[in-house]
């Protein structure tokens, strides 16, 4: 009797147990496009395979603005996600209004600290603690190109300067086919503003006048030259970018109408998912100019304080299958990006992601490593959406001399 009992009592203890390990997670994420949804799903798939209930929070928009701007409502109204894909400064934002939760125990047993370069593990960090977990390490300046496109237009070699590209795009634009593919956010703008930027300028510019938002570096007759650059980039665009998303974009340079896309490796996610081949199908190749610096996006998600004990388990549980080899490797495959995690085998990915993920090590050691602005991981939030808006407004209206131009951008860098 005595034993039946101590069975019984042993029996509720592994049952209560069990339904306290699983929970539910809702993971607020803008990974919406072919080849970021593919990604995503292999999430949830190790969420599920782990017990837990995966609860899809995905806003389509991408860079994410649309979905900050309900994952702001949500907290605000005192209901957050477990999980919500934010990055960089913004996760320090964030961290400051008490929202968090500490993902210290979970980041002691996964030794974060040794599986972390230092860079990312201090953007993870608020006062010490971890606050998110990383995914990926997407690198920014890249540019994309349709191999049957540039051979059609007699393109035979890749540009590496910034010459070289404009008599590359001449030449597509006379065969008849659309030179830059584009879209119409600001951040698209952004992210071909920056790759200029960093090919016209070197990295000493880039960090004075993007990162330290430096008056003399963003006035200066480099800047000028930027803008002149930058402006000639859009004379190669097609009328019907303004509105597009960045994925259709992609789509035109992998259906061969377009020969050329400046666009981080997400875009690569596109390729993949069409089927399409590295070095035979297309080319992928650093920004005119930018071949020894590397300008990196790290995807991370901010782990949300929850009540229940389920959720939380669930949370943890989360974080740590983010920064797991399993997700590590099967997501990067199909996100475009290379693993955060150090040490990770790179045998499966391809050339495009073995460049990346020696160059991010090389350019570490020779100063080219910088954040993105476009991207989230330099300047704060205000600042960032500031100076994104005045090249936006310099970009689609040209009728604003590249003299006012550089006097909107230098203003709105000062904002706080
Ligand atoms: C970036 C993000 C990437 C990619 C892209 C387009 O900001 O880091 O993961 O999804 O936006 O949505």
């Amino acid at each position: 009797m005595l034993k039946l009992s101590k069975l019984a009592t042993a029996v509720a203890l592994v049952v209560a147990g069990s339904a306290a390990v699983a929970g539910e997670v809702e993971v607020l994420h803008y990974w919406t496009s072919g080849g970021e949804a593919k990604s995503v799903a292999e999430l949830k798939k190790i969420m599920q395979g782990k017990g837990h209930t995966w609860k899809d929070f995905a806003v389509a928009g991408g860079g994410g603005d649309n979905a900050a701007t309900v994952l702001k409502s949500r907290v605000v109204s005192g209901n957050p996600p477990a999980a919500a894909q934010i990055k960089g400064p913004a996760i320090q934002e964030w961290a400051s209004e008490g929202v968090l939760a500490n993902l210290d125990a979970t980041a002691k047993a996964e030794k974060w600290d040794e599986l972390l370069p230092k860079v990312v593990a201090d953007v993870m960090k608020y006062k010490g603690n971890y606050v998110a977990a990383p995914v990926n390490v997407h690198r920014v300046n890249w540019m994309w190109a349709n191999s049957a496109v540039l051979k059609k237009a007699g393109v035979t070699a890749t540009p590496k300067t910034w010459d070289e590209f404009f008599a590359a795009a001449e030449k597509v634009k006379k065969a008849g086919l659309i030179p830059v593919a584009h879209g119409g956010q600001n951040w698209q703008d952004f992210t071909t503003f920056e790759s200029v930027a960093l090919g016209v300028g070197g990295t000493k510019f880039y960090n004075d006048a993007l990162i330290k938002l430096d008056e003399k570096a963003l006035t200066s007759a480099t800047m000028t030259k930027v803008l002149e650059t930058f402006r000639k980039v859009k004379g190669y665009t097609d009328a019907a970018a303004p509105g597009r998303d960045w994925n259709l974009a992609t789509a035109m340079v992998i259906q061969e109408k377009a020969a050329f896309q400046f666009m981080g490796d997400w875009a690569k996610g596109e390729f993949s998912a069409a089927g399409k081949v590295p070095g035979k199908d297309y080319i992928c190749a650093a920004a005119p100019g930018t071949a020894n610096a590397y300008t990196f996006n790290v995807d991370s998600f901010a782990m949300y304080k929850l009540k229940d004990a389920g959720a939380q388990k669930a949370q943890a549980d989360l974080a740590a299958s983010i920064m797991g080899t399993e997700f590590q490797e099967v997501f990067n495959l199909n996100k475009g990006s290379i693993p955060v995690r150090l040490n990770m085998s790179m045998d499966k990915f391809d050339d495009c992601a073995k460049t990346s993920a020696k160059d991010f090590v090389s350019t570490a050691k020779s100063g080219g490593l910088v954040p993105s602005v476009a991207h989230g991981m330099a300047i704060k939030p205000a600042a960032e959406g500031a100076i994104k808006d005045a090249v936006s407004q310099f970009w689609n209206d040209d009728k604003i001399s590249v003299a006012d131009g550089v006097k909107n951008i230098a203003k709105a860098a000062a904002t706080k």
